[in-house]
């Protein structure tokens, strides 16, 4: 029985579970969408501030205005997992050799040659978009810039595999495959996970795997997939203020992450403007 298309028809809002899965109705979809697309708007408008001179500060302050005029409000700001202090700020900053979670400050300054990941997570009418990009900042290296581009495709190649039926670990061994490929790393410690009225939800989603391997996919889970690619090793380190996630061997790292629902067949992504 499709329980799915039961749920369709009778426009039921409430999220039913899957092996500890959250599905989505096509109501709860529809908010999704919805607060997707803001999130994604929220990179469209800062994108023209990413240039050398500019403090991630000033990114952060923008967002966090930017935001409230739209009537949504940062899932970051003050988010406190178990064992986390709360963060302080409404995005993720994260510049060169910082993986993900960045903290925005007034005295860091983006200079000619940079990468930042600029990762924002937006709550409208209870459901949560989360969504990140990795900007270039002037000319970077063509290291930098292959590192960026790879990384952008490992994501869009993770979620080609997405459709009923297949299971998670397609999802990380496409994207392994290609960064390898390019002999760049993919970070295993953050994964990708389930999102809906709740941040951080089951199931995780890894960057890296074996096909044939994990949860199978259905209609109405929605997760994320946000791979981090590392030019040197896959080793990380965390910094003193709980946050910062850094690459060990201090060479770049890129990350860029989607929302992603899983329709009859195949995937819709719900962070593009
Ligand atoms: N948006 C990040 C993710 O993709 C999480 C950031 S949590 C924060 O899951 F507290 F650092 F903002
Ligand atoms: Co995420
Ligand atoms: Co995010």
């Amino acid at each position: 029985m499709n329980h799915q298309n039961l749920l369709s028809r009778t426009g039921n809002l409430q999220a039913r579970p899957h092996r500890g899965v959250v599905l989505l109705s096509a109501r709860e979809l529809d908010k999704m969408r919805r607060v997707g697309r803001l999130a994604a708007k929220l990179l469209q408008h800062l994108e023209p501030m990413i240039k050398p001179g500019v403090s991630t500060q000033t990114l952060n302050d923008e967002a966090e205005q930017w935001t409230q005029a739209q009537g949504a409000v940062s899932a970051q700001l003050g988010y406190a997992p178990p064992g986390h202090s709360p963060f302080p700020r409404s995005i993720c900053t994260s510049v060169n050799d910082v993986i993900c979670h960045g903290i925005p400050h007034p005295k860091q300054i983006l200079k000619d040659g940079d990468i930042i990941n600029i990762d924002v997570t937006l709550i409208l009418d209870g459901y949560y978009g989360d969504t990140s990009k990795t900007f270039l900042v002037g000319n970077p290296s063509a290291t930098a810039r292959t590192l960026v581009e790879v990384t952008h495709d490992c994501m869009m190649r993770g979620i080609a595999e997405i459709k009923p039926g297949a299971r998670i670990g397609d999802i990380g061994a496409a994207i392994q495959e290609y960064a390898e490929t390019h002999r760049f790393s993919v970070v295993r410690e953050m994964v990708g996970h389930g999102v809906g009225q709740q941040f951080h939800m089951e199931p995780q989603i890894p960057h890296y795997g074996q096909r044939g391997s994990g949860l199978k996919l259905r209609p109405g889970m929605v997760f994320t997939v946000e791979p981090m690619l590392n030019e040197g090793s896959r080793d990380i380190k965390i910094l003193s203020d709980g946050w910062t996630i850094m690459t060990r061997d201090k060479k770049l790292s890129a990350q860029f992450e989607h929302t992603v629902a899983v329709t009859e067949d195949g995937a819709e992504i719900l962070t593009l403007p």
